[in-house]
């Protein structure tokens, strides 16, 4: 936060354009949100948390503006439980800005401690399939599932990365393979159905992915699609792990029936966007006018399926998720 502006990365112009974009009130900032300015479950709750403190230097009405933000993203747990903490700590606007540059400041710690606990399971040579974008755009500085894998390749670690492109936003072909290469990190972009064939040719060794909210029986919401590869990793024998900080663990949900799954617009499916060899970004319709589409955004995966949690407090098994997070 730069006075009363939130100061974010314009994430859709990647990897084309880096703009740097202020929000000058809390009604940007959670436009911003929705509107996958920013995004990723971590950026999405520090984000808010500003916000939220932007509300208060605004005098803004606090229900209002907390319903505002609350309703931008409906998966993602850090986003709630940053305005929680804001509207449970602040008496005052100073005292809102404090709790939420500690809540953005503790993310950076969380993904320092998830890099840590995950750093044994990247093995000098190892391939790792990751989905979407759970790197430092998605949690400050470190990502959930990049955590590891960069700081195994600080080590000096050989690791390569098999990046899922991640229809339709592609956040996977824009953020990650982007973050990979200003990282050095050697990868590839694969189109999202060839996992299964990387999988069977025995060319990926685990999967690490991240979780917009996480249920107390370790079943995991991310971004659609991950289900699928879970699935595919089990068939093929291979470790499939979720990175993520304590507050993408929901308690109050059971299992991930419960868990909210945001449904965005079918333009989102319909049109593509990228950037022409005159360097403007454009958008295109791939399907017909009247085609009809449906975009869930995320999927959940059974805890089944899920080998272990990597959190800020070690790595967990699905079954232990409740007892450590229930206070
Ligand atoms: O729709 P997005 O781009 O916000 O979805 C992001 C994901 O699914 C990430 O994997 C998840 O938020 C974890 S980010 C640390």
């Amino acid at each position: 936060m730069e006075g009363r502006d939130v100061v974010v990365i314009n994430q859709p112009l990647l990897p084309h354009r880096f703009e740097i974009l202020r929000l000058k009130n809390h009604r940007q900032t959670a436009d911003a949100i929705k509107t996958m300015i920013i995004r990723g479950a971590g950026t999405i709750g520090a984000t808010a948390g500003y916000g939220f403190a932007q509300a208060w230097l605004e005098g803004a009405d606090l229900d209002e503006a907390y319903q505002t933000l609350v309703t931008t993203r409906p998966t993602a747990a850090d986003l709630k439980h940053a305005l929680d903490r804001v509207r449970a700590n602040a008496t005052n606007a100073k005292q809102a800005v404090a709790v939420a540059e500690a809540i953005a400041d503790e993310y950076v710690e969380r993904a320092l401690k998830i890099a840590k606990a995950g750093l044994p399971l990247i093995k000098n040579g190892s391939r790792v399939l990751t989905h979407c974008n759970a790197g430092w755009l998605a949690l400050e500085d470190w990502g959930s599932a990049t955590a590891p894998i960069y700081l195994a390749h600080r080590k000096g670690r050989k690791v390569f990365v098999w990046v899922d492109e991640t229809r339709p936003r592609c956040q996977g072909a824009n953020l990650t393979s982007w973050e990979l290469l200003q990282e050095g990190v050697p990868h590839k972009i694969i189109p999202d159905n060839a996992a299964g064939f990387f999988m069977r040719r025995g060319e990926i060794d685990l999967c690490i992915v991240g979780a917009d909210r996480i249920a107390a029986n370790g079943d995991a919401a991310n971004k659609v699609g991950t289900y699928t590869k879970a699935v595919l990793a089990r068939e093929n024998g291979i470790p499939f792990y979720v990175a993520a900080p304590a507050p993408t663990f929901d308690m109050k949900c059971k299992s991930g029936d419960s868990i909210p799954i945001e449904e965005r617009s079918e333009d989102e499916v319909h049109y593509v966007s990228g950037c022409t060899e005159r360097g403007k970004i454009e958008r295109v319709r791939i399907s017909h006018p009247d085609a009809r589409a449906a975009n869930p955004a995320f999927d959940v995966t059974s805890a089944k399926y899920i080998t272990g949690f990597i959190t800020e407090f070690g790595i967990i098994k699905p079954g232990e998720v409740k007892k450590r997070f229930s206070k």
